[in-house]
């Protein structure tokens, strides 16, 4: 099972340190196999981790260069960073990244042998529309995006499920994780208002292989007690 935490635009550093103490002990002292990733804004990177993956939400792909606000490699990589989400719907959406930007962040880190967790899902309209039209709208946020690659990680998360407290049914997650299945073998997360209460049983789902968490996974008591549910399953 893989858990990623997706920070967002939340925590300080200090309260990063802190959190990344409680899951790192909580990791050792229960001995999870698991593997556990987390995404804090850049402003927390100084963190380094022996048995948390530190991953980064963004990154601008070139080497260093005249690119206001961005975050390049020369910058991740003083801090090891190996690590990045590309394609999250909020990025899509709200920072307006479109397809052919995502595909050359895609091409860029993947040149750089990062592990990359490619994000796709549905706004509500489309998933009004049928399976059909869901499953050729997923279709698209890949033009571009090499599933070949080794080091990929794909979380399906509906638009309109993220920071909602609304979640497909158990069938509608399955039935586009065995479309995704299909075409590729990397691990299939699934995000979109996972929480404790609901965690175990969406990691239960065939093919589902872990969660990506966004506001429950702010509180590192929750998201250990998502850890102990994966590390229950023994998937
Ligand atoms: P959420 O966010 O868990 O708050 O719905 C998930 C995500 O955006 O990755």
């Amino acid at each position: 099972m893989i858990l990623a935490a997706n920070f967002k635009a939340n925590k300080t550093r200090q309260e990063t340190q802190a959190y990344m103490a409680v899951v790192e002990s909580f990791v050792s002292a229960n001995a999870i196999e698991d593997t556990i990733i987390t995404f804090p804004p850049f402003t927390a990177l100084e963190h380094t981790s022996r048995n948390v993956l530190i991953g980064v939400q963004n990154g601008y792909p070139v080497q260093n260069g005249a690119f206001t606000g961005e975050i390049a490699l020369e910058q991740l990589e003083e801090f090891g960073i190996k690590t990045i989400l590309i394609g999250h719907s909020e990025r899509r959406h709200i920072l307006g990244e479109t397809q052919e930007q995502i595909a050359a962040k895609y091409r860029f880190f993947a040149d750089q042998g990062f592990a990359i967790v490619y994000c796709v899902g549905e706004p509500l309209s489309v998933r009004q529309q049928g399976e059909e039209v869901l499953l050729s709208y997923i279709d698209a946020q890949f033009e571009g995006i090499d599933l070949s690659y080794l080091d990929l990680i794909i979380a399906y998360e509906p638009v309109w499920a993220i920071g909602t407290g609304l979640t497909p049914t158990n069938e509608q997650i399955e039935a586009v994780h065995s479309a995704l299945r299909r075409k590729t073998t990397a691990p299939l997360l699934y995000g979109g208002s996972v929480k404790v209460n609901n965690a175990g049983e969406i990691m239960a789902l065939t093919n589902v292989d872990g969660v990506l968490v966004g506001s429950a996974a702010l509180s590192a008591s929750d998201f250990c007690e998502m850890i102990a549910q994966a590390a229950e399953l023994k998937k």
